[in-house]
């Protein structure tokens, strides 16, 4: 067997954290070959509860955990990581201006940030979960400048996942024959989630749906704000299905996705389909041997261009916006 892979976890006492843990620790992020060290990080009235999770770890007599390890300090969780869950967030509460709600997450992604520059190890991937998750991306990798840009990326594989899973309902098919579907832009109700490239059992699902006003007027808007769906009909946001997109966009960074398809994940742009470059915004990327690539050459129609300008344009404001707050 190989060393273990250090995996720093930040907002581990959270929600999400309690769901995600236990599979990392199971050995689904990286594959059942990898052990895995946790490093846990958490602020400081939550490390209690923290050491409690760490607790019920130790009970899952997991074979490939190799260790838990918790910080209240991010110089030391991010030393030696390997991978960087970037989960604990600071939440829009009542009231709260974007201005405020950038400046608050600001104040946790510039340290990270600039931990993960200082001492993670070098083959370090980063995933940012915490929202505004891509501006929050941007925020660490502006701040780690010895890191390759790429590196950092941003979660939009949840929105990925309830995509497939809406159009799979409505062609009443099984969610393993859609494939090539992609989210665009930006982890937010402005994203675009994009069929036209899509195949269903090996055919375009836009003419296998053939029907533009449920594609604009349900599952477009459906699986953008299915958050606040979940959030109705839970009492509290999606946790288990966050932690699980999580798994997904590491698993597959890792391991490569399968062939004849890809996924989604937001990454720095380098300027593909005219999306400004170094925003981290959402793409159909293919991953293969420990690297993804953003997929070329697809065509985008005047539906999808208007739609990816406005999510894009949205990124490009919030990136305006952290920048004069001095944060970038
Ligand atoms: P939660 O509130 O249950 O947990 C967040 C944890 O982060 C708390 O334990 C808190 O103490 C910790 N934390 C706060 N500041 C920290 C810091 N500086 N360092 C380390 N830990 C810190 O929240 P939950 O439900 O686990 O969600 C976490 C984040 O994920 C939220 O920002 C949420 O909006 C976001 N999210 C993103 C999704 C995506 O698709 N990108 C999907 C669902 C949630």
């Amino acid at each position: 067997t190989q060393a273990p892979v250090n995996v720093t976890v930040t907002g581990a006492a959270g929600q999400i954290g309690y769901a995600l843990l236990f599979r990392i620790a199971s050995g689904q992020l990286l594959g059942p070959d990898t052990p895995v060290k946790l490093r846990l990080l958490e602020i400081p009235q939550a490390v209690k509860a923290a050491e409690g999770t760490a607790l019920e770890l130790e009970d899952g007599a997991f074979p490939l955990l190799a260790g838990i390890d918790i910080f209240d300090d991010a110089k030391q969780a991010f030393a030696g990581a390997n991978v960087a869950l970037l989960v604990g967030a600071r939440p829009r509460t009542k009231g709260m201006e974007r201005a405020d709600l950038l400046e608050a997450n600001g104040g946790i992604f510039k340290p990270q940030g600039e931990a993960i520059n200082a001492g993670a190890a070098d083959d370090i991937r980063v995933l940012v979960v915490g929202n505004p998750a891509n501006t929050n991306a941007l925020i660490a990798q502006s701040h780690a400048p010895d890191v390759p840009a790429e590196r950092f990326t941003a979660m939009t594989r949840l929105d990925h996942n309830r995509a497939v899973a809406q159009l799979a309902k409505k062609l009443n098919t099984p969610v393993s024959e859609i494939k090539k579907l992609t989210i665009w832009g930006n982890h937010s109700a402005s994203q675009y989630p994009d069929i036209f490239h899509a195949e269903v059992a090996g055919k375009n699902a836009a003419e296998a749906v053939n029907d533009e006003k449920w594609l604009a007027e349900e599952f477009i808007p459906r699986v953008a704000k299915r958050g606040a769906e979940i959030i109705e009909a839970r009492g509290a946001s999606s946790a288990a299905s966050a932690a699980n997109a999580a798994i997904d966009h590491i698993y597959n960074w890792v391991n490569g996705t399968p062939e004849g398809d890809w996924t989604s994940m937001a990454v720095p742009s380098d300027g593909s389909y005219g999306v400004p470059e170094g925003l981290i915004s959402s793409f159909p990327v293919v991953c293969k041997d420990g690297k993804y690539e953003i997929v070329q050459g697809l065509e985008i129609n005047e539906f999808s261009r208007g739609r990816i300008d406005a999510s894009v344009n949205e990124l490009a404001e919030e990136r305006e916006a952290v920048k004069k707050l001095g944060l970038i």
